[in-house]
């Protein structure tokens, strides 16, 4: 069901920067110093909320997002820094030719929030993304992992049994597909919901990726409850109890958002 924050830029812009300065900022800033001597940039930043604490500390920043209309957004919320060259604000894909060698070896700190999980190919894309870190440089990524109950971001269903109902989207595609077609979502909907069915990502997944990326976990932090769930359910975020975060299958299935910074 559509929340406020789908429907309120505002809105969804505030709670970006709240949960950037109480979390994203917070967990990242125990590896890496930030200030304005560090360049960032988030992927996928859409509104631009997430830059916002990383500004007002002065840091250099580069968002950069597929969705046009969205960074045209962030340019507004931004104009404060857009105008004093301290934010640059991108529609653009990052593997444009143009995009890599402007900014190749040019970033500190490169977040991820919420974005990995829709991304495709993600075993050529994290590698990818070492080629704009600056030597000592690291990434910051959160996102919700597949197997928790609402992995298949179900959430934005129009109907209210397919909205709440969790785990149903671990089933195989087309028995997925024919279960949203039965709880009446729309096509447009089960689209989107297919889309992120095919570039899903686990926790076990994400660390091979790493891994295979010639990179070193920094540090890592399982939630069972995600610091988002305040704006989307009114709940209080929680860590996952560091006993049920080593054990690898059962963990999968209740820990609703990872954080994690990785680097050479
Ligand atoms: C769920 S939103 C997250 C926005 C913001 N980072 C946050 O935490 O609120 C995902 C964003 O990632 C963008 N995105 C998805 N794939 C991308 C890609 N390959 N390159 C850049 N942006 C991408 C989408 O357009 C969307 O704006």
């Amino acid at each position: 069901m559509a929340l406020i924050q789908h429907k309120n830029v505002q809105v969804r812009f505030d709670q970006q920067a709240e949960n950037s300065a109480n979390y994203v900022l917070p967990f990242i800033a125990e590896t890496h110093v930030i200030n304005a001597a560090t360049s960032v940039m988030e992927v996928g930043c859409a509104e631009g909320g997430v830059l916002l604490p990383f500004l007002q500390k002065g840091c250099s920043c580069v968002g950069v997002d597929l969705a046009e209309g969205r960074v045209e957004q962030a340019k507004e919320f931004l104009i404060d820094y857009v105008q004093q060259a301290k934010a640059t604000l991108l529609a653009q894909n990052i593997y444009d030719e143009d995009f890599v060698e402007k900014y190749q070896g040019s970033f500190d700190i490169i977040i991820l929030k919420d974005v990995i999980e829709h991304v495709p190919e993600q075993g050529k894309f994290i590698p990818h993304l070492t080629r704009f870190l600056r030597p000592g440089g690291q990434i910051f990524f959160g996102f919700p992992p597949w197997h928790m109950p609402f992995g298949g971001h179900q959430q934005i269903c129009e109907g209210k049994l397919a909205s709440k109902l969790p785990y149903y989207h671990i089933l195989p595609r087309g028995l997925y597909t024919a279960l949203l077609k039965a709880l009446g979502e729309s096509e447009g909907n089960i689209v989107a919901l297919q889309e992120i069915w095919d570039t899903r990502i686990t926790i076990g997944q994400f660390e091979q990726f790493v891994q295979q990326a010639d990179l070193k976990v920094l540090r890592k932090q399982h939630y069972l409850i995600n610091p988002i769930y305040k704006y989307k359910f009114g709940l209080q975020p929680r860590k996952q109890l560091d006993f049920i975060g080593s054990i690898p299958y059962l963990r999968n299935f209740i820990t609703t958002c990872v954080y994690y910074t990785v680097g050479k």
